[in-house]
């Protein structure tokens, strides 16, 4: 196993706990129940229905699957799901969750870059979250499991922090911005962990080369009603702490006061395994 990957599952397997304590809360689960639906951005929510107009049955693996919320959502409109991580208390935080509200989904402890144990050409849909390339090291070795694990004609689709706003310091103070690094500095980051800066090119590339053909692009704002602030009003960006009013929230999406939102905050990628010739 890569050093990295070692260093990042031990953290991981710390910090469920408190991310299970954060967002597997019943009330958060009883939401997802109602609106399966919301726990995507609505670009997002429409590439999903251009692959999978209809849910049942259909198979959707979840690398790096985190707080679970998309296994969770997709389980709960009829799919089968493989839900897969790094960390075992991650995994058994979202096995109980499921096993409360009886969805069948099936959890592999996986490595990402590896994806060892799941089958190969299976699924309709490979789905990840925001968060996940920056725990990986090795972006062609992602996008090769991925791409294996796919039906031939299979649906790949990615949520993620946009890259562009990688270089920049997230405390916009008097609607400068302030660059911290340079955008091709990706890493690798020792702080909390092993992290890395993918950049556009890292990320498309890498799924290039795993023969997967993109289908959508999107650049994606980030939304002032989503469950968490993007960013969080001046002296608060403690990440606990997710106060100010309405009113200085809605200002940092203005990008005359806050120059970071000039720029895309999320990115939408849709690609397709091509179907055997
Ligand atoms: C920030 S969460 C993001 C996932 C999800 N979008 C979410 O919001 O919870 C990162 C997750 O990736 C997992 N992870 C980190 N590196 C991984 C790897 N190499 N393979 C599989 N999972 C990994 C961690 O254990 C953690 O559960």
């Amino acid at each position: 196993m890569r050093e990295s990957v070692k260093i990042n599952r031990e953290n991981w397997n710390l910090w469920a706990q408190s991310w299970s304590e954060r967002y597997g809360r019943e009330e958060q689960i009883q939401a997802i129940l109602q609106n399966p639906s919301g726990v995507w951005d609505p670009a997002i929510w429409k590439m999903i229905q251009s692959a999978l107009p209809s849910m049942e049955g259909k198979r959707i693996c979840i690398p790096s699957s985190g707080d679970n919320h998309a296994a969770f959502a997709f389980a709960s409109m009829g799919a089968q799901v493989t839900s897969c991580d790094i960390s075992v208390c991650q995994l058994e935080n979202a096995r109980r969750i499921a096993q409360r509200h009886g969805w069948s989904i099936t959890f592999v402890e996986a490595d990402t870059m590896e994806l060892a144990g799941v089958p190969s050409d299976t699924y309709d849909l490979v789905f990840t979250s925001n968060g996940v390339h920056v725990w990986i090291e090795d972006l062609p070795a992602m996008y090769r499991s991925i791409a294996r694990v796919m039906k031939p004609g299979g649906a790949y689709i990615a949520y993620e922090i946009h890259p562009f706003q990688r270089p920049f310091d997230e405390r916009t103070e008097g609607a400068c911005l302030r660059v911290i690094k340079p955008y091709d500095a990706t890493g690798p980051f020792v702080d909390d962990g092993v992290k890395f800066h993918w950049r556009l090119e890292d990320i498309l590339n890498a799924m290039a080369c795993a023969g997967l053909q993109l289908t959508c692009l999107r650049e994606i704002p980030a939304r002032v009603d989503d469950e968490e602030p993007f960013w969080q009003p001046a002296n608060q960006n403690n990440e606990n702490d997710h106060a100010g009013s309405r009113e200085e929230i809605e200002k940092m999406y203005d990008w005359r006061h806050n120059p970071l939102a000039a720029l895309p905050q999320f990115l939408g990628v849709q690609a397709q395994k091509p179907l055997a010739p």
